[in-house]
């Protein structure tokens, strides 16, 4: 195996365990591999992966191999690695991985250009980190990449405004686009993984808390949903009127961040945006708010402000800095304004990841059938693969749906029945 950088190979017992735990909820790429371990269809195909490095994204990991592909992964954000699951990837599976939880930036991009030198003739992302940093530097790479895939929103706006630049180099298919992964993996799962989070982080109790909400996209959607199934009384911040109507529609508070600021006890960002809490924010805060991120980046929080702002500062609890502020409030920032979901908790669970890596598992596959027939633009998943995704997961629960008769069928593409 070529080299690997990772925190300790003794954890890979308890790694190789959790990857095995998260594989029984995964029926549907299981079913994956277990084609591509008969058909070997990545046969001698360098893919480059650039992911959370969690259970889940082993057992893509495992598919991709099994199908045949000589794969690397880095992780895709400095705070999300779970050690033990690189320690398994490296000394279990064989699967050359460059992610320690807690690296600083320098070695965030050691690693990523360590997977870089593998020569990929495919690239797998989340957030674009690897794909910009293979155009800005290694150029001498570009004639050997087939396309690549992304998994996250922000990636994917990333990649749309390189490709509108005429920059990017090669076709990506935009997993985040698939319904099958946005309906469930951001809604769904980010919603239960952050109240995970912020819950494994702090201990607190949000039953009565207020809760803010920044972003009702998917992820923003199924963040408030499970914050109120707790019993927290949430409002929603928004820029974009048509999901704020949605947000009041859905029955919370909608409000701009000024005036939410000033009441909220928890704070959560998830709009892919930069300083949607900022400075003159941390200044209306009450003392003792909590405030943390669950967007891709560390940009959502303004952290060089509340910095500015403080005389001080302590870590209280793993993940958890209190700010002194120069008038002596108190304000809690969350896992370094990373995603908090990955930073303290597990990330989503595995049935959702299911999902979302089923189909970078086939988007792999179509995108090495057909690289020669696309252009170096940004795709969609392709619709068969998806609706094919919500059928074997539908099968894998045992749970049937009916079929349209021939009669509907005819109806259904007809006009000239009406009243
Ligand atoms: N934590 C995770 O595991 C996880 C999982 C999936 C996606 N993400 C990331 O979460 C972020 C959101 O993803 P999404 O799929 O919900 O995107 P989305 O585009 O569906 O929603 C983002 C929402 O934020 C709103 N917004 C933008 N700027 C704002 C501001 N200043 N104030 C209030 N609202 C604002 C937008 O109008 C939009 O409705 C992205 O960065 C994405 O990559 C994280």
């Amino acid at each position: 195996m070529s080299g690997f950088d990772i925190k300790d190979p003794k954890l890979a017992e308890g790694g190789r365990l959790r990857i095995e735990w998260a594989e029984r909820e995964m029926p549907v790429l299981r079913s994956i591999r277990e084609r591509f371990a008969k058909e070997r269809p990545l046969s001698g195909v360098r893919i480059s992966a650039c992911l959370h490095v969690t259970t889940e994204t082993a057992n893509l990991m495992r598919t991709l191999q099994a199908g045949g592909a000589d794969v690397v992964l880095t992780a895709s954000n400095p705070l999300s690695t779970q050690d033990d699951v690189a320690a398994a990837l490296v000394n279990v599976f064989e699967i050359p991985t460059f992610a320690i939880k807690g690296e600083d930036n320098v070695t965030y991009y050691k690693h990523l250009r360590a997977a870089l030198d593998h020569q990929p003739h495919l690239t797998m992302d989340d957030g674009a980190d690897l794909v910009s940093t293979l155009h800005k530097e290694r150029r001498d790479l570009l004639s050997n990449v087939l396309g690549g895939t992304e998994e996250t929103t922000t990636g994917v706006i990333r990649l749309r405004a390189m490709a509108a630049d005429g920059a990017l180099a090669f076709p990506i298919i935009a997993v985040n686009d698939a319904l099958t992964k946005h309906l469930f993996d951001n809604r769904y799962g980010t919603g239960q993984s952050t109240i995970d989070g912020i819950v494994r982080a702090t201990n607190v109790l949000l039953a009565g808390k207020v809760f803010v909400v920044a972003g009702y996209g998917w992820c923003g959607r199924g963040l408030a949903s499970r914050a109120r199934g707790m019993g927290s009384n949430v409002i929603v911040t928004e820029v974009d009127p048509l999901k704020a109507l949605e947000a009041v529609m859905d029955g919370y508070r909608v409000m701009p961040m000024t005036e939410a600021a000033k009441i909220g006890d928890i704070f959560c960002t998830v709009t892919g945006d930069i300083n949607v809490i900022d400075r003159h924010h941390f200044e209306l805060m009450k003392d003792g708010a909590i405030v943390a991120n669950s967007g891709h980046f560390n940009v959502e929080i303004n952290i060089p402000a509340l910095e500015e702002l403080s005389q001080g500062k302590r870590l209280v609890r793993p993940f958890v800095e209190e700010y002194t502020l120069k008038d002596d409030r108190r304000i809690y920032l969350l896992g370094e304004g990373r995603l908090i979901n990955l930073a303290s908790a597990e990330g989503h669970p595995a049935s959702v990841m299911d999902m979302s890596f089923a189909n970078q598992a086939l988007s792999v596959e179509y995108m090495l059938k057909h690289h020669a027939e696309l252009e170096k633009k940004v795709y969609s998943v392709p619709e068969v693969i998806d609706q094919e995704i919500a059928r074997l997961k539908l099968e894998s629960m045992g749970i049937e749906i009916d079929t349209l008769t021939p009669e509907q069928i005819q109806y259904l593409n007809s006009w000239e029945e009406g009243t």
